[in-house]
């Protein structure tokens, strides 16, 4: 390919990427309804409930385009990602909103919380190691060392989670019940090599890490 070439396509990219950006401060006037659950600042009070705060902002578009799809009353099984707590609660919001309200949570910084010690050497040991005998990644390759995530490549931030709701995705993915991991089944895929100790540990261990 030719340089002219090469440099139009990465300009185009990017100017791509700008447009797709929401924004922050029209979405924080589209959130009063979610704060109740996922606090005003996306720092969720309650273990089952995702923080929202500082996530990837391409990451929250996918998952609320998916929970949209998913949570429309009467959606069939399998399509999007079925949040019971969420039916109908998107179907008002166009996608302008959807992108609006990503780039506000993605905006705010999250909170941390506390490792279970008892845990934690376990939970670090996996999420660092994998268990490269049953042929299961480390975390850290997508999820980074420090459990930030990688944005760009839409691999989600972990760090500072809800132990409770980590569980749960991890869950739900090994059982088939969370299946908007795509094609490449790539979550359901890890989760398999996972036993409930592996899990717990895991999302004990993600819950302070920063
Ligand atoms: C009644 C409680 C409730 C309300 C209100 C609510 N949510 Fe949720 N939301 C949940 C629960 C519970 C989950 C996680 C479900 C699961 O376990 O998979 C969730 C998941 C999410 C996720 C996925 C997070 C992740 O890490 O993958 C996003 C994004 C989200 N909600 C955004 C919103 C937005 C935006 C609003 C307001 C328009 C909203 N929610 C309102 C309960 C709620
Ligand atoms: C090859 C890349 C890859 C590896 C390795 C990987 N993940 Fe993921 N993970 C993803 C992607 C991509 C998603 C988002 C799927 C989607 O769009 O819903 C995800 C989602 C998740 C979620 C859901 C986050 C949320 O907010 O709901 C959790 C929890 C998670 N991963 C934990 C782990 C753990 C723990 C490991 C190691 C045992 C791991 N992942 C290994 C790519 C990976």
């Amino acid at each position: 390919m030719n340089k002219v070439l090469v440099s139009l396509l990465l300009t185009l990219g990017i100017t791509g990427m700008a447009h797709a950006a929401g924004d922050a401060e029209a979405g924080q006037g589209k959130v009063a309804v979610c704060g109740a659950c996922h606090g005003v600042d996306g720092n969720s009070p309650a273990p089952n409930f995702p923080k929202l705060a500082g996530q990837g902002e391409r990451y929250l578009l996918k998952q609320l385009q998916d929970i949209k799809a998913g949570s429309t009353p009467g959606a069939p099984e399998g399509v999007g990602r079925k949040v019971l707590e969420m039916t109908g609660m998107l179907d008002p919001l166009s996608d302008q909103d959807l992108e609006d309200i990503a780039a506000y949570f993605s905006s705010q910084k999250g909170s941390v919380g506390y490792a279970d010690p008892a845990l934690a050497k376990q939970g670090e040991k996996l999420f660092r190691g994998g268990k490269l005998d049953q042929g299961m990644p480390a975390c850290t390759g997508c999820h980074a060392p420090n459990g930030a995530g990688n944005d760009l490549a839409g691999f989600p931030k972990l760090g500072g989670q809800h132990a409770a709701y980590t569980a749960k995705q991890l869950t739900d993915f090994r059982e088939g019940n969370r299946t908007n991991d795509g094609d490449t089944m790539i979550m359901r895929g890890v989760a398999a090599k996972l036993s409930n100790k592996d899990i717990e540990a895991l999302s004990s261990y993600i819950q302070g890490l920063h």
